[in-house]
């Protein structure tokens, strides 16, 4: 990676890098969401580059994207891995997440200025998001992008409660909420992205590593490298024999076992982090 921050300042690089650190141990506290940072990030800097963004703003739109759901760090796991439909109460719980993030992320020099992708990632074009029910133009452009990028990633995977949806319902979606929940302008240039682009994101956790599927818990196992040949699947532990393929691609086969505490220590793997910002000198 080759972050240089206006002041060439080690201490800001190793704030930023743990500040990516962070926001993977939040998704790792939600194993369905396997890879969701890393796909809300891509499709938003796709749909930026799309809309004529460069430099620093496409940069702070990416780490914007990255760190969108850092709130959900305050959210208690019962609610947030939660099966069933919330309740009135639950969800405000669940939704305060977007002003608890907002909070941190506007303590630190580094992410004031994109603390507001957090706050308005969930405000409506009609004015009936949260938390401030802004309408229309009142929400600042990145985080009415995110909102979108962030819907189409939720759309194309799987949650506990339902099957992914297939790229073209999603695409129908966006579309029909064209001017309701979404920006219209930003709506018709992400439908413009190209198909091939979005397939090598959706259901993918990194470049070139799609989820692979544990047939309990659906496609949520991080496919492990190629010299590698036993995966976990994070929400049930099983333990899984992989076959690598020469293409690139893997198969899991479940192995009757379960992963053990050592086996399913997981730590922060920043290599996806190099396929999201390295292209950037700030
Ligand atoms: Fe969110």
């Amino acid at each position: 990676m080759n972050i240089i921050l206006n002041k060439p300042d080690l201490q800001k690089k190793d704030d930023f890098h743990h500040f990516l650190y962070m926001a993977q141990v939040v998704e790792a506290r939600d194993p369905y969401t396997a890879g969701h940072l890393w796909r809300v990030a891509q499709f938003s800097k796709a749909l930026g580059k799309k809309i004529g963004l460069e430099g620093k703003v496409l940069f702070d739109l990416t780490l914007g994207a990255y760190l969108h759901d850092f709130g959900k760090i305050v959210i208690p796991d019962h609610i947030l891995n939660k099966a069933d439909a919330l309740n009135d109460n639950e969800k405000q719980i669940m939704n305060s997440h977007a002003e608890a993030g907002h909070k941190m992320l506007s303590k630190h020099e580094l992410t004031e200025k994109i603390a507001y992708f957090s706050r308005y990632h969930h405000e409506s074009w009609n004015g009936k998001g949260y938390p401030s029910s802004l309408v229309k133009g009142d929400i600042p452009r990145g985080a009415r992008l995110v909102c979108i990028t962030d819907s189409f990633d939720a759309m194309t995977s799987n949650r506990p409660y339902r099957e992914s949806m297939s790229f073209d319902n999603a695409m129908e979606i966006l579309k029909s909420e064209r001017a309701i929940q979404y920006d219209p302008e930003l709506v018709d240039e992400f439908l413009k992205l190209d198909e091939h682009t979005l397939q090598h994101i959706i259901g993918h956790s990194d470049q070139n590593k799609k989820l692979l599927t544990c047939k309990q818990c659906g496609p949520v196992i991080e496919k492990p490298d190629e010299d590698v040949s036993s995966a976990y699947c994070r929400v049930c532990t099983g333990k899984f024999d992989v076959h690598h393929s020469t293409d690139g691609t893997a198969e899991v086969e479940f192995n009757g076992d379960h992963g053990d505490a050592t086996e399913l220590l997981s730590e922060p793997d920043m290599r996806h982090v190099e396929s999201t910002f390295s292209e950037f000198e700030i």
